[in-house]
């Protein structure tokens, strides 16, 4: 079933970059916001920048890192709103020194630390696996729930080059997650979706990315949006299907 009043959506990482184009994009197509940040403060001071704008949003601590943060959240979360239609998995960090103004990755996959691929994994990985773990169940005892994984194409395998090992390992796994997700919330009005938002200007892309957060966010928004009939358990960029 769809939802009656407004949609309940819920956006990791949202103080800033790409998720607070997210969570701005959301609201503005009338969806009930809760813009989850790690930082108490940071949340707060990015919801009320976006409620000031007359947006139905407001923030909430939830550090996707931590298991018990994600206990908390859920658990409050149960008793208001107690519903949720979308969950945009948008939080990451990215440990791998930065790219070059053509666009090329840092140092080589030998460089890369155990300690950076298991922060990493923990971030990318384990936060979005729990918080489907906890809300996906929800969302198929509504009938209706939209996923996204906000990934990236440093997960494709179809086109996995060099470098940057621990991100690259944590976003093929986010897709992983994605088709698993898919397969077991087949036909129960869920569906759960994978996304690149291609290189985008903030801190983690860097000065010499292409691309707005508004571009960023608009296949993310999309998917978390999709009619009952729309696709589950794909990959895409730019509204389009693209290769694990
Ligand atoms: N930018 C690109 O070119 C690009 C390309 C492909 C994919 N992506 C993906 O897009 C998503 C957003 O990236 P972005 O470019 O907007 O990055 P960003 O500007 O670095 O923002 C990252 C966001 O994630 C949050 N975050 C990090 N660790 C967290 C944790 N443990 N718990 C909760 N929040 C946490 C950050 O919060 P703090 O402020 O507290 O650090 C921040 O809000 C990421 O998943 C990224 O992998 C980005």
């Amino acid at each position: 079933m769809p939802p009656r009043s407004k949609p309940v959506a819920v956006v990791t990482g949202g103080n800033r970059g790409i998720g607070l184009e997210i969570c701005r994009q959301l609201a503005r197509k009338g969806c009930q916001v809760i813009l989850t940040a790690r930082d108490a403060a940071m949340g707060r001071v990015a919801a009320r920048s976006l409620a000031a704008t007359g947006l139905d949003v407001s923030a909430r601590v939830l550090d996707v890192s931590d298991p018990a943060s994600i206990r908390r959240f859920s658990r409050v979360f149960a008793k208001a709103p107690g519903r949720i239609d979308i969950l945009v998995n948008n939080a990451g960090i990215y440990l791998d020194g930065g790219y070059d103004a053509a666009g090329n990755p840092g140092p080589p996959a030998t460089e890369t630390t155990l300690a950076a691929c298991e922060e990493t994994m923990r971030t990318n990985l384990f936060g979005p696996m729990l918080l489907m773990q906890a809300f996906v169940p929800l969302m198929v005892g509504q009938g209706h729930g939209r996923v996204v994984n906000v990934s990236s194409g440093s997960g494709q395998l179809a086109t996995m080059g060099r470098g940057e090992l621990s991100y690259r390992l944590s976003k093929t796994a986010m897709n992983a997650l994605t088709r698993v997700f898919a397969a077991e919330t087949k036909d129960k009005g869920v569906l759960v979706n994978a996304m690149c938002p291609g290189w985008v200007k903030t801190d983690m892309g860097g000065p010499h990315a292409k691309r707005s957060v508004a571009e960023g966010a608009d296949t993310a928004v999309w998917l978390a949006t999709l009619p009952a009939k729309g696709p589950t358990g794909g990959f895409f960029r730019d509204r389009q299907p693209i290769p694990w």
